[in-house]
């Protein structure tokens, strides 16, 4: 069993459409009053590799999918170029729930604060234990926080593979939408190539595997 690195009081159990359907139904934090729906991970039931982002943005809010907005977009052509198909991976958001404020009509992303995220995780320890992936991802600060704990800083962590529960491993990488909201763009580039180069080496790692499952099948 994959153990977060933060607390999770009770882990919902089910298969991954139960789950769903559970989860669409959340009152355990108020995000769920302002947002459209409930955004649940997306991806085969046994994924071999799980991505895990932060929180869903305002258009997979209206869409109910992860990862179908401009950070998402940018994620597509990230693994596209590592050599990863979204298709055979488990992609899925800390934080389940849009959360925003309004200017005007604008519905402008705000990141879930400490409580939003403790009441959410019960469903991503339950995804990771539905799903059961050998190599975990996470995408920005939240997730990576998630997974190896407060002091864990993408800026100097990131790329490396870390024990999860022995075989399962992880490592943390760039949020494409902290890739997209860097000013300069040299250091876009820069993050969006150290994206692409961590996501490779899950590519790699994914590549492996197989090999391992065809050799003792
Ligand atoms: N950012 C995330 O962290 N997740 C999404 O699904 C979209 C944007």
């Amino acid at each position: 069993m994959i153990a977060l690195a933060k607390p999770v009081e009770h882990v919902p159990t089910g298969r991954l459409a139960t789950l769903r359907r559970k989860a669409a139904d959340c009152r355990d934090c108020p995000l769920w009053r302002h947002a459209t729906q409930t955004v649940f991970g997306q991806g085969p039931a046994r994924a071999p590799a799980m991505l895990i982002g932060e929180q869903p943005g305002a258009q997979e809010d209206l869409a109910g999918a992860p990862f179908v907005g401009p950070a998402g977009q940018l994620l597509d052509r990230a693994m596209a170029e590592a050599g990863l198909d979204r298709r055979a991976l488990y992609l899925t958001n800390t934080v389940k729930h849009f959360k925003y404020e309004l200017r005007g009509k604008a519905r402008l992303h705000k990141r879930a604060n400490a409580a939003e995220q403790a009441a959410c995780r019960q469903w991503l320890a339950a995804e990771l234990d539905r799903v059961q992936p050998r190599l975990v991802v996470g995408l920005g600060a939240m997730a990576a926080q998630t997974l190896f704990g407060n002091a864990f800083r993408i800026s100097t962590q990131r790329g490396q593979w870390r024990d999860l529960a022995s075989p399962v491993r992880g490592l943390a990488t760039w949020h494409p939408s902290a890739v997209l909201r860097m000013p300069r763009e040299e250091r876009r580039h820069a993050a969006y190539l150290e994206l692409v180069a961590d996501l490779h080496q899950v590519a790699l790692a994914l590549a492996a595997l197989a090999r391992q499952t065809g050799a003792t099948r």
